[in-house]
């Protein structure tokens, strides 16, 4: 599951995620069965993305007699990168509703390719537990870095980047400048363009979620 020239980097090659990616980055793909898809793939990454989540044990009376069982250790913090990370986030949620949501909001400079941040909404506790960054694209890595940069100066220790598609340079980038978060990704794409899109990738995931192409 790991790629092989990154570390720190999980790859989901499970043949139900890889199927569902397909339609996504199919053009004739609309928004309403975009969002759906982008839904249902961020639920199925969430299962591998929480697998070292801490618990902790609990007594529990079932109809028969008492047991231990064990719950979420630690306060789990869900940040979607807006806009396109916020069709991510609910799938997230689908399957973890207690987390809390923080937003921030980026939005990439057609230009220089670096993003502006226009809104930052976060717990005041974000070193309470993990924190999962949720955008589905990882293309030059500016928002990536920047969005940790961000939830490092309000706390955040444990961080993890959920994303569908990242390409090697964003990888490379985000790995440099943040060796500590760990990057789980539906698929590593080739390259990215010269207007900085990933190819083959999916287009501009935010228009094509939101029909605003
Ligand atoms: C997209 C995407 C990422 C960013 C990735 O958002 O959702 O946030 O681009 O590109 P980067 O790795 O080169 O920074 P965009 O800025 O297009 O905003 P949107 O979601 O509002 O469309
Ligand atoms: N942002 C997107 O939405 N898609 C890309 O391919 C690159 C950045």
């Amino acid at each position: 599951m790991t790629a092989r020239e990154f570390t720190n980097v999980i790859v989901f090659n499970h043949p139900l995620i890889q199927h569902k990616l397909t339609y996504l980055r199919d053009r004739s793909t609309s928004h309403r069965p975009f969002r759906a898809l982008l839904y249902q793939i961020a639920g199925l990454m969430v299962y591998e993305a929480t697998r070292s989540l801490p618990v902790t044990p609990v007594e529990v009376e079932t109809p028969v007699e008492r047991t231990i069982g064990s719950r979420l250790g630690a306060k789990v913090t869900v940040v979607p990168v807006l806009r396109a990370g916020l069709g991510m986030a609910e799938g997230v949620l689908e399957m973890m509703p207690e987390a809390r949501i923080g937003h921030l909001g980026l939005a990439r400079d057609e230009r220089t390719l670096e993003p502006v941040v226009y809104l930052k909404r976060l717990p005041r506790d974000l070193d309470a537990g993990p924190v999962l960054l949720v955008d589905p694209m990882l293309a030059t890595g500016g928002s990536a870095v920047q969005a940790i940069r961000l939830l490092r100066e309000a706390g955040a220790q444990d961080l993890r980047m959920l994303c569908l598609v990242a390409a090697p340079e964003g990888i490379t980038r985000l790995l440099r400048e943040h060796p500590q978060v760990t990057i789980y990704a539906a698929a590593v794409d080739r390259q990215l363009n010269d207007k900085g899109y990933i190819i083959p990738g999916l287009g501009d995931a935010g228009d094509r979620l939101y029909g605003t192409e």
